[in-house]
């Protein structure tokens, strides 16, 4: 039974002088997580926010917090990152040193875990701690900025994952990150992803609520006029 999709604003994109207001606005634009990107400077070329900001926004939004690490190492982290408010915690196998225990921590945490596979990483990576995932995000950018071109070549590793995935009968989320939208995201669902993470596509646009919608494949229901009177001509006193 194919999941129902899932769409995961990601809030690099979004207006930080206005927080709040914008982690609201996705929520009631149908948002199913909020996506948060972690980034230190060294694990990737740019530098985001730490646990404060999710402690800050956690007793706002019932969305569950899909943290993405890219951050090395991430082990001396997880547990600020799950006390702060983290449902999902992500990393990169290249965080190191062991990925299986940083999984196995995250696991101990109560949350779920995820791997994070970039353009360059293998399948293979998420194939040898299978029983452990919760989450497999593949990285169709490289890491570390928002707005970039989605890279296609990430299509066949999608297609491959969905059959480790199903091969291995666990309840796992096959996640897309980077460069989506709903020119981008039906090529995803066809190659059997269920969940996208989108920043520029739901932030920058004017109606979050027809974004998300156009992600998921569905335009956005459009509002039926209330039915007119019948013209008089037709009525039964007219007739008569
Ligand atoms: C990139 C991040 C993404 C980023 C996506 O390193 O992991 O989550 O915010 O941004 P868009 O949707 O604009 O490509
Ligand atoms: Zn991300």
């Amino acid at each position: 039974m194919p999941h129902p999709v899932l769409v995961a604003p990601s809030l690099l994109a979004a207006d930080f002088t206005r927080l709040a207001q914008e982690v609201e606005a996705v929520e009631a634009a149908g948002a199913d997580w909020l996506h948060l990107d972690i980034m230190d400077g060294h694990f990737v070329p740019n530098i985001s926010f730490g646990p404060f900001i999710l402690k800050t926004l956690r007793p706002l939004t019932r969305m569950p917090f899909d943290v993405h690490l890219m951050i090395a190492p991430a082990d001396p982290y997880l547990a600020a990152f799950a006390e702060a408010g983290a449902d999902h915690i992500i990393v990169h196998p290249e965080a190191g040193p062991h990925p299986h225990r940083t999984l196995q921590a995250i696991g101990a945490l109560g949350k779920k875990a995820g791997l994070a596979l970039n353009p360059g990483t293998p399948v293979g990576h998420a194939a040898t701690v299978i029983d452990l995932l919760d989450i497999v995000l593949v990285m169709s950018v490289n890491p570390g900025f928002g707005g970039q071109k989605f890279l296609d070549t990430q299509l066949a590793k999608i297609a491959e994952l969905r059959r480790l995935i199903d091969a291995s009968g666990r309840d796992i989320r096959l996640e897309v990150d980077g460069g989506i939208d709903a020119r981008t995201a039906p090529a995803c669902i066809e190659a059997g992803a269920d969940t996208f993470v989108a920043g520029t596509a739901v932030f920058g646009a004017k109606d979050y609520a027809a974004a998300i919608s156009a992600i998921r494949g569905r335009a956005r229901p459009v509002a039926v006029p209330p039915l007119a009177a019948p013209p008089l001509a037709i009525t039964s006193a007219a007739r008569t």
